[in-house]
């Protein structure tokens, strides 16, 4: 028997009502299985346990987790009880940063099944990888003067070692799809950062001239993910412009409650952390009706990555068939609620699987 030992936080919001779903998901494929068990440890990490306790995790929370196979995350932050640079940092971006989580693999691709609000898509399937550790989501600023005088600067920091690493990967990506490479510049307006990473860029390129690429700045990028995505493959963007690129990504999938995400560590050291690219949708949360697909798309992507690919495969089939059937929550024009979805695509599992 197989077992992977998975640290669950399901944080705040609709993070607390999707988690579950998603267990229930991969209980199912551990029963498809018969061989693999899932040991799951819940933390109630949150802004809630922030009010208990004046942090988002215990002093040693990091350790707790440090052990295991993986992180699976629902969403944090609940600006009504905390704010949301203060939980963030306190969990999510801690987290990430100091399991050097340094990769966020988004995909953006289209499902059978899924409307886009693009009005004539082509076939798109979009992979973004966004640096995840450095770039604009630096601590290093500071504010000077008061009133009208007041000057606040937020540096943005972008090394050679964290450059070339996100590039690597996303090379190493594009080359195994046998597609290209797109890498998300602005050097035409930001003096210092975005040139380098231009640089680093094409130096790496010379020494994988079987992949293509191209350059665009991102604000160009952008209008190309709606007007043409069917020409986009692999994208490799710094934090902040692969942030809003994912949101993005989701929107031309259909829905952000679908889009899953994989905090990538590297060196072995630490877990890597799945959670969704959507947040905690306090504007919706405790009705039920919070769309389950993202959370268990990204057990799917879990599951890819703890060498489980066939698994993985069989949930995104059942998420497929379960949107053809139009079994689909009100985000993407449906009348289900998450149970309801999250049952009809474990049914699409045992279905497939013969059980
Ligand atoms: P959000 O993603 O939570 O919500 C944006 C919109 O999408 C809302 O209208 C919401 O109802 C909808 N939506 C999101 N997920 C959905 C789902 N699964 N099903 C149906 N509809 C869904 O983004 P926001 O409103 O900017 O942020 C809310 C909170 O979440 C903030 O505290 C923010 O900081 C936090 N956040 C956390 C994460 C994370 O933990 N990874 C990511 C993004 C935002
Ligand atoms: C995401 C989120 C986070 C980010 C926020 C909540 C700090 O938007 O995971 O996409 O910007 O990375
Ligand atoms: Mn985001």
């Amino acid at each position: 028997m197989k077992t992977l030992d998975l640290a669950v936080i399901p944080g705040d919001g609709i993070g607390k009502e999707v988690v579950p779903e998603a267990l229930r998901v991969l209980d199912a494929i551990a029963e498809i299985h018969g061989g693999l068990a899932f040991n799951y440890t819940h933390y109630p990490w949150s802004s809630e346990y922030y009010i208990e306790h004046g942090r988002m995790m215990p002093e040693n929370g990091l350790e707790l987790i440090k052990e295991s196979d993986a992180i699976f995350l629902g969403a944090v932050g609940d600006p009504s009880l905390v704010p949301d640079h203060i939980s963030l940092a306190g969990l999510l971006l801690k987290i990430r940063r100091e399991f050097e989580q340094v990769i966020n693999v988004r995909p953006a691709k289209q499902l059978r099944g899924m409307v886009s609000p693009l009005s004539n898509p082509k076939n798109f399937d979009i992979l973004i990888i966004r640096e995840n550790s450095e770039g604009e989501y630096s601590s290093i600023g500071g504010r000077v003067h008061s009133g009208m005088d007041e000057v606040v600067v937020q540096n943005a920091v972008f090394t050679k070692r964290g450059v070339s690493r996100v590039m690597e990967y996303g090379f190493e990506i594009a080359r195994k799809r046998g597609g290209h490479l797109t890498s998300a510049t602005k050097s035409n307006g930001i003096a210092h950062s975005m040139p380098f990473w231009d640089e680093v860029f094409q130096e790496m390129a010379a020494g994988y001239p079987d992949v293509k690429t191209n350059s665009e700045h991102i604000d160009a990028l952008s209008a190309f993910f709606v007007t043409r995505p069917e020409t986009l493959d692999v994208v490799v963007a710094s934090n902040l412009f692969g942030d809003i690129l994912s949101d993005l990504g989701a929107a031309i999938m259909g829905s952000i409650g679908i889009a899953p995400a994989g905090n990538i560590n590297l060196n072995g050291k630490f877990p890597s952390m799945f959670e969704p690219v959507h947040g905690s949708a306090p504007d919706i949360y405790g009705r039920g009706i919070a769309n389950p697909i993202g959370q268990i798309w990204t057990a799917k992507m879990m599951l890819d990555h703890l060498g489980e690919p066939e698994l993985g495969e069989i949930i995104l089939n059942a998420i497929e068939t379960t949107l053809e059937a139009g079994i689909k929550t009100g985000d993407i024009g449906g009348k289900s609620n998450t149970v309801e979805v999250t049952d009809a695509i474990i049914a699409a599992m045992k279905k497939q699987a013969g059980k």
